[in-house]
């Protein structure tokens, strides 16, 4: 199959609308992250999705809705606490759980759950789609399973080609994380997933929301807590190097590669870290600058661009062909909850100080 990268113009949208309602796929950018779309009430479209992914069918699909659209359609009650959430973040980069309305929803979207996961986003090229189209679009992250979210047009095609018709281009990703995923059919809201909108923004409007407690295990690994959004299990994001994600300082990265190099020359190592933490690591030892390979996220004091950074970094790692890297974990404050959470879902090694 030919895949087609096209810019959003009432062409490229035409062509997507015919595309999904053959039961097709098509790519298309969010603010958060590029999303495999399938018109969501077309048993053959979803099917496409999980194979061109390589998914397991028990991950659900999120349902991407314009503004204005009926709600009822897709939800058969909207929970207490959603109306003040969707008023202040829709359209935007959050996720809501819902009851699903079985009349509508194919099993098949839902991984036979009983509720749906429904998004408005904001992005203007999305929104386009959405728009043109009418339809509902159900939509996962558009990487092969297993790799970092897709941030530009040329990580769908990385990914995706041969396997979709087309894929159509906004641009970068704004924001760079999936959406905040918010669960409201239990007695208790929880943020299944964090992304952009932070938990202290959702606590504004909803002060009893807390985080699922597999989300808040970062910090220390345990197995026994079962996340419960169904893609949350999975390791994910994985470049094919050994990754260590560390609480310790520059000086000792700047040691563990000196140490490595010595005892593997010819491995390819390196460092996903900021600004700030790479300099330190040179001050440590000059060296390295021509040794080991720095892949930037940028200045730790804007983890906003550090989140839109991180996927597309750790694709550099691989085309670097990096067999052995460090990162650089960061505060779990702000959008850092996000960031830490795909780290730590990437990381072969979680070191804590
Ligand atoms: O930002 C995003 O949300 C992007 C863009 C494309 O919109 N989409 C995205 O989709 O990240 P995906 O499929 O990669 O992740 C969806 C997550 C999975 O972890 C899935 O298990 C969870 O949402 N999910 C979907 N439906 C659910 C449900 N009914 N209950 C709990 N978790 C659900
Ligand atoms: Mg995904």
């Amino acid at each position: 199959m030919n895949t087609e990268i096209m810019p959003i113009t009432p062409e490229s949208l035409e062509k997507a609308k015919n595309l999904l309602l053959e039961g097709q796929v098509v790519a298309f950018p969010t603010e958060t992250v590029y999303g495999l779309g399938a018109y969501a009430y077309s048993e053959e479209g979803i099917q496409r999705i999980y194979e061109a992914k390589g998914r397991p069918s028990d991950n659900p699909l999120i349902v991407h809705i314009a503004p204005g659209f009926d709600l009822s359609a897709i939800a058969r009650e909207v929970p207490a606490g959603a109306d003040a959430l969707m008023a202040r973040f829709w359209p935007g980069p959050m996720t809501l759980i819902m009851p699903k309305n079985r009349e509508t929803i194919p099993d098949s979207v839902t991984a036979a759950l009983d509720t749906v996961a429904i998004r408005m986003p904001s992005d203007p090229s999305a929104m386009a789609l959405l728009r043109y189209t009418g339809m509902p679009i159900v939509a996962p992250s558009a990487n092969t399973s297993g790799r970092p979210s897709p941030t530009s047009a040329q990580h769908v095609y990385e990914d995706m080609k041969g396997r979709i018709p087309l894929i159509l281009d906004g641009g970068s990703c704004q924001v760079g994380v999936e959406s905040t995923i918010v669960d409201l059919t239990e007695e208790k809201p929880l943020v299944l997933r964090p992304g952009g909108i932070t938990l202290e923004m959702l606590r504004e409007f909803l002060p009893e929301v807390d985080l699922d407690p597999a989300v808040k295990a970062v910090r220390s690994v345990d197995a026994s807590i079962v996340p419960k959004a169904p893609g949350m299990k999975y390791r994910h994001y994985a470049p094919k190097g050994y990754l260590i994600l560390t609480q310790e300082g520059p000086q000792d990265v700047a040691r563990h590669l000196e140490e490595d190099l010595q005892k593997k020359p010819e491995d390819r190592v390196g460092a996903i870290v900021s600004e700030e933490f790479w300099r330190e690591m040179l001050e440590a030892s000059p060296s390295l600058e021509s040794r080991a390979v720095w892949i930037s996220l940028g200045s730790r004091s804007d983890m906003e661009s550090v989140a839109q950074r991180l996927f597309a970094a750790l694709r550099q790692a691989d085309e670097t062909g990096l067999t052995r890297l460090y990162g650089e974990a960061f505060s779990r404050e702000g959008v850092g909850e996000a960031v830490m959470n795909r780290f730590r879902k990437a990381a072969s090694e979680w070191r804590e100080i």
